[in-house]
């Protein structure tokens, strides 16, 4: 294929391409709130309708939950998978928005254009990237240099409830020679990095109930027990001093990094004081004694992600509420398996509870860590292909984030995947006001360009 012409096609649409992901960014489709359902599957009929358009046989396949969309479009040589999300996170708080999260706009900031919008980078504009370099090479070539099956999904960012069942079941059809997955980020702003392990997620959501109602604080305060003081101690023993997670077991199956992969990871120049001043902190958290990208990429961690209970509204109420409710997930490592930590979290959470206190789970998700074979060749096909649209060489890193669908790929398809994304550790991802570089959207629309030319001639 012509590379040149395809990649000067890319730079001449960039503004239609902004077009459209925009009309993608106007649709609310947050797939945790059963109250955006319809959203959620207009965007999946939206897509399916864009892969449609530019000559692929698409469809939305429903699930128990919300819709996958597939397209394929046949071609030579390798057959590959491309792997996005269109769904995203709620946006609360709403009133730390700048604007509506779903009126998204372009924005001229000190650090160059944004896209600004809830799913810009996470990963509405990161999908595009490579439909829009489809659409580019469609449009100067008539056909595509590989077969390409597109997959995208709109359970991610709920922990995919439906995919594992749906990889069971219809997998077959999706099973291509490498998946490529684009939802992860640069190393910095000048040096893209190719992801190569990723860490696995346990959802746990709990709430202990103590007296049968909530209660006057004064009446019974001194005799009644407070489920709030039971809940915040036990998660206030989730850690030491040194930052260690006190769940029994919970270390059993997380491995040393290979002293060759902490060289490497070393040698990235990490800039820590960086990476936090950049949210306003300082101080490393989590396990003392380990590098910033150790603590990010290869150890585990758990968090409280929510905590209610009582009365958190204007003004002041003395109450001794009769339930406290917490959100706890944990970031695995290496072999560490969600179901028997989710079990070994219960039994410790139980054995804490005072007398009179019960306690009920619910579960969110849970997806062990995952590892890629970067042997395929693809790998250093992308590492020059990326190394060519930003300033530094691309890098092979961790992620800290969790991405199941790439485990499970090579689980239930025995496919292997390759993570490549373009995302930036400000785009405030799951946070107010998200934005994506015009920079990332370019740049990765040419990426994924060079990437499918370079897989096509092996
Ligand atoms: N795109 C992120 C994952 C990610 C974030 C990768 C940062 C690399 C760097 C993805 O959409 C995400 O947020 N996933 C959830 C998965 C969970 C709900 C199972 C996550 O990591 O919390
Ligand atoms: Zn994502």
């Amino acid at each position: 294929m012509s590379l040149d012409a395809v990649l000067a096609r890319i730079d001449a649409d960039l503004e239609a391409a902004t077009g459209r992901l925009f009309e993608l960014l106007r649709i609310p489709s947050i797939s945790t709130d059963p109250a955006f359902a319809g959203d959620v599957r207009r965007a999946a009929e939206w897509l399916r309708d864009d892969l449609a358009a530019m000559g692929f046989a698409a469809e939305v396949h429903d699930t128990p939950g919300h819709p996958m969309v597939v397209g394929h479009m046949d071609g030579p040589g390798p057959h590959l998978l491309f792997y996005g999300h269109y769904d995203v996170q709620p946006v609360d708080p709403l009133s730390l928005w700048d604007r509506d999260p779903f009126d998204p706009e372009i924005q001229d900031t000190p650090k160059g254009r944004v896209i600004r919008g809830r799913g810009a980078a996470d990963d509405k504009g990161q999908l595009m990237t490579f439909l829009e370099a489809c659409r580019a090479i469609l449009a100067v070539e008539g056909a595509l240099p590989c077969k390409v099956t597109v997959f995208l999904e709109g359970e991610e960012e709920s922990g995919s409830p439906s995919l594992v069942p749906y990889l069971k079941e219809r997998g077959e059809a999706l099973k291509a020679d490498l998946a490529l997955i684009c939802d992860t980020g640069l190393f910095s702003d000048d040096v893209p990095a190719i992801v190569t392990q990723l860490r696995g997620l346990l959802g746990e959501e709990l709430t202990i109930t103590g007296p049968r109602i909530d209660l006057h604080s004064g009446s019974y305060g001194g005799m009644a027990m407070n489920p709030i003081r039971v809940l915040s101690r036990i998660l206030g023993n989730l850690h030491d001093a040194d930052g260690r997670v006190q769940v029994p077991g919970f270390y059993d199956d997380v491995e040393e990094l290979a002293p060759e992969l902490k060289a490497q990871w070393d040698g990235l120049g990490f800039d820590e004081a960086a990476f936090l001043g950049e949210v306003g902190l300082s101080v490393p958290s989590g396990e003392a004694g380990r590098t910033g990208l150790e603590r990010l990429w290869s150890r585990p961690t758990a968090e409280v992600n929510g905590i209610w209970g009582g009365y958190t509204g204007a003004g002041f109420k003395t109450v001794l509420p009769s339930k406290a409710s917490a959100k706890v997930s944990f970031r695995l490592v290496a072999k560490q398996d969600p179901l028997k930590l989710r079990e070994a979290f219960r039994a410790w959470v139980r054995a804490q509870l005072p007398a009179d206190c019960t306690v009920e789970f619910h579960g969110h998700g849970a997806s062990p860590a995952s590892r890629m074979d970067i042997s395929h060749p693809a790998f250093e096909i992308a590492r020059r292909a990326l190394s060519q649209e930003w300033p530094g060489e691309a890098a092979f890193t961790g992620a800290g984030g969790s991405i199941p669908v790439a485990g499970y790929f090579k689980e239930i398809l025995g496919m292997d995947s390759m993570l490549a994304g373009f995302g930036k550790d400000d785009d405030a991802i799951h946070s107010p006001n998200e934005k994506y570089d015009l920079s990332s959207f370019h740049r990765g629309m040419r990426a994924w360009a060079r990437v499918l030319d370079g897989v096509a001639q092996g």
